[in-house]
């Protein structure tokens, strides 16, 4: 047996209403058709089970959904995100706060073979520039601590670019704790995907760097696409793969670190 296939398993989804979320609930029925645990500020229309309406900027409301959760989880998708068109401090709540809140809340109902699976963003890839930052951040001990030392920061990068890069970096550092409970922990670092927070991107990252991603890729990734990837590193099909994030990019990131691909391209054009 391949192991992709969700079968008789529990998962939670956060931002499962929209984008790469609403192709994980398709995709997921199509495997097997687990019990799905969705959170979200809006409900989904995709396949799903139990709707918790559950605003990921809040860990009171993050704990509230935790405690109408039963375990044993078979993965949990860290999916929801937003981009630097929300305010500084809700990018970095829903985007790092939340998704290492809400694991450290349900990792004792998450079964020994199970999973963890992000969503982060080809965004983070210069993460090693900064890493002494993010492993001074996530050495906080609770939200209130990395809140506060996030507060008023200078990031280096923007704070949308700066979250993708924690979450890579925290896939990494969480790797060796998880394997001690029989979890493993990647993230899934997409180009820009065909949702509708693109064009949120194309606000703040504007259209040259935007389309240079998109001709490098060759198109937008789809968010079906990216759900595919998230569940299979949810999966047992993906036994022994943890503390991986995995570029979904067609090639993109590859070629810019072997010099096959330029941005000052991006400056010419
Ligand atoms: N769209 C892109 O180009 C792109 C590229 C790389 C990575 N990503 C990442 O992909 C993930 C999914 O984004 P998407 O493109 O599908 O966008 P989307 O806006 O379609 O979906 C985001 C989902 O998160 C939910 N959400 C947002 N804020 C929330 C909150 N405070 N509480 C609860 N739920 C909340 C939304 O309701 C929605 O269902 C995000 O983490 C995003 O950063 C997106």
């Amino acid at each position: 047996m391949s192991g992709f296939d969700f079968s008789g398993k529990h998962v939670v989804v956060t931002g499962g209403a929209t984008g790469v979320g609403a192709g994980l609930l398709e995709v997921l029925a199509e495997l097997g058709k687990p019990k799905v645990t969705v959170l979200d500020l809006r409900e989904p229309t995709g396949t799903h089970d139990t709707f918790i309406e559950t605003n990921l900027s809040s860990r009171e409301a993050i704990d509230a959904a935790v405690a109408k959760i039963d375990g044993p989880i078979a993965a949990l998708f860290n999916n929801a995100g937003v981009a630097d068109t929300s305010q500084r401090e809700i990018v970095l709540a829903v985007n790092i706060l939340a998704p290492i809140h809400l694991t450290e809340a349900l990792l004792p109902k998450i079964e020994n073979g199970g999973a963890v699976v992000t969503t982060a963003s080809i965004a983070g890839m210069a993460w090693s520039q900064r890493l002494p930052q993010h492993l001074e951040l996530l050495a906080q001990d609770g939200w209130d601590a990395r809140a506060k030392w996030l507060e008023g920061r200078d990031l280096g990068t923007t704070p949308y670019a700066f979250t993708k890069e924690t979450m890579q970096v925290w896939t990494m550092r969480e790797a060796a704790r998880l394997r001690g409970l029989g979890v493993r922990i990647n993230s899934v670092c997409p180009s820009p995907i065909d949702t509708p927070l693109v064009k949120d991107f194309f606000e703040t990252m504007g259209d040259a760097a935007m389309n240079f991603s998109i001709d490098a890729a060759g198109r937008m990734v789809t968010g079906r696409e990216v759900a595919t990837l998230l569940a299979f590193l949810g999966s047992p099909a993906a036994t022994f793969v943890s503390g991986q994030n995995i570029d979904i990019d067609n090639g993109m990131r590859a070629s810019l670190v072997t010099g096959m691909l330029s941005f000052s391209a991006t400056a010419e054009a």
